[in-house]
């Protein structure tokens, strides 16, 4: 798999290492406060699993399953909600995972869908963060790492479903990228 990167933009080190620090500031953050994590699957996972045992306060988590994504690298813009019932979040503070913030679409959604069940607070982390042009407005509270417009695989991230179990973020070849 690692044969199929262009290059390595962080490997497993860098990630953990800057996992400590962002957990370290949510954990300051949110002590004292319900915590609810949502994490946005199936990208989030690795980064979910790595961060929230850095997190030492009594949290909840979910997991809420979107689709805006058709097997290519172009977002469609329209976001499928997968799980029928969202999570119980009134009179607690929500914080959703994802992997990526890229064209805003899928983020915008579901902070959308879950201010609708008055949480007290939503709050976004994600592990990367283009540097574009956005489709929707959305800010992330916590960011991991800013990356360039380029498509990366690993730690979670995917191209068709393949290359998540990477151990590292990586820009994928470009031959084996189908942007049709
Ligand atoms: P959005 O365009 O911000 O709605 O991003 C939707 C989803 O597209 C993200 O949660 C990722 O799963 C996926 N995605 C966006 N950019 C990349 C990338 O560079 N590599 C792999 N997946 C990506
Ligand atoms: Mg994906």
């Amino acid at each position: 798999m690692q044969e199929d990167l262009e290059r390595v933009l962080f490997d497993e080190a860098t990630i953990l290492h800057r996992l400590d620090e962002i957990a370290a500031q949510i954990s300051a953050d949110y002590k004292d406060r319900d915590l609810t994590v949502i994490a946005v699957l199936n990208g989030s996972l690795i980064f979910m699993a790595d961060l929230l045992r850095r997190i030492p306060l009594p949290l909840k988590l979910d997991c809420l399953s979107v689709a805006s994504y058709h097997g290519g690298t172009m977002t469609t813009g329209e976001v499928v909600f997968k799980q029928v019932s969202l999570p119980d979040v009134a009179g607690r503070h929500i914080l959703i995972l994802d992997d990526i913030l890229d064209s805003g679409t899928t983020l915008a959604a579901i902070a959308e869908k879950l201010r609708a069940v008055r949480p007290l607070s939503v709050k976004i982390c994600v592990l990367l963060r283009k540097k574009k042009m956005r489709l929707r407005q959305v800010e992330a509270d916590y960011v991991g790492f800013d990356i360039e417009d380029e498509f990366v695989v690993g730690y979670g991230l995917d191209y068709q479903e393949h290359y998540r179990n990477l151990p590292c973020v990586g820009v994928l070849r470009k031959e084996l990228v189908d942007r049709a």
